[in-house]
C-alpha cells in the first residue's frame, strides 16, 4: 500500500495547509527578529516533533542564533500524556547567562514545557520562552507560559510537519486531524 492511501484512510481532514504553516512561520520569526534583536539566542528544539518548526522558523529570524536540541518524552501510549516527563538526550550547550527559546511543536498539557522551562532557568539561563506552532489549551495542566504560537487548536489529535501518531506520519507537508476511530482502535 503507497503512504498516500494510508494517510487518507488515517486522516480525518486538513487543518493547516503548508501555505498556512508558512505563514505561522513568517510571523512568528518577524516577531522574533524584533523581540531578540542585538541578543544571541540559544534556540532549544524539543527532539522529535520541533526538528520540521524549528527548520523553517530560525531561517525566518534575521538574528544570530545558535541552535541545540533536547529529548524529553512524556507521552505513554501515541495520544495520551502520562504525566511522567523524562528527560532523554539532553544538550550540549552550557545555558548559563544565555537567552533560551525553546521550540515545540505543540503544547498541550504543559508538563514537558515546563519541565524543560525550569530545568533551564535552573541552570542559570538569562532568560527561558517557549515557541510553540500549535497551542492545544483544552487539556493544560500548568500555567507554563507560552510567549509565542503560531496557532491555537481544539482538543484534537493533530499529525504532520513533526507531529506523530506512533513515532508516523512526521513527514507530512500539511497537518491534519486523526480520525477519532483511529484513536479508538488504539485505546481499545
Ligand atoms: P504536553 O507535555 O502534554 O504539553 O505534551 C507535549 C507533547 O505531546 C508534544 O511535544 C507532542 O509530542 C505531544 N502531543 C500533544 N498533542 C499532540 C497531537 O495532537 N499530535 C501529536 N502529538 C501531540
Amino acid at each position: 500500500m503507497s503512504k498516500r492511501d494510508n494517510i487518507s484512510k488515517i486522516i480525518d481532514h486538513k487543518l493547516f495547509t503548508e501555505d498556512d504553516i508558512q505563514q505561522m512561520c513568517v510571523s512568528l520569526g518577524k516577531q522574533l527578529t524584533e523581540d531578540y534583536a542585538g541578543k544571541k539566542p540559544l534556540v532549544v528544539g524539543a527532539l522529535k516533533g520541533a526538528i520540521f518548526f524549528l527548520t523553517d522558523l530560525v531561517r525566518e529570524m534575521d538574528v544570530e542564533e545558535e541552535i541545540d536540541f533536547m529529548d524529553v518524552s512524556s507521552y505513554g501510549n501515541s495520544f495520551e500524556s502520562t504525566g511522567n516527563v523524562r528527560l532523554i538526550s539532553d544538550l550540549s550547550t552550557d545555558v548559563s547567562g544565555r537567552d533560551v527559546l525553546i521550540v515545540e511543536d505543540i503544547v498541550d498539557t504543559g508538563l514537558t514545557l515546563q519541565y524543560m522551562k525550569e530545568l533551564i532557568l535552573q541552570r542559570g539561563a538569562n532568560s527561558v520562552k517557549c515557541c510553540v506552532l500549535l497551542n492545544k489549551e483544552a487539556n493544560r495542566a500548568t500555567d507554563v507560559e507560552i510567549e509565542y504560537y503560531g496557532s491555537k487548536v481544539g482538543n484534537e489529535f493533530v499529525v504532520g510537519y513533526g507531529l506523530d501518531f506512533k513515532n508516523c506520519y512526521r513527514n507530512l507537508r500539511y497537518i491534519g486531524v486523526l480520525k477519532p476511530e483511529v484513536i479508538a482502535q488504539t485505546a481499545e
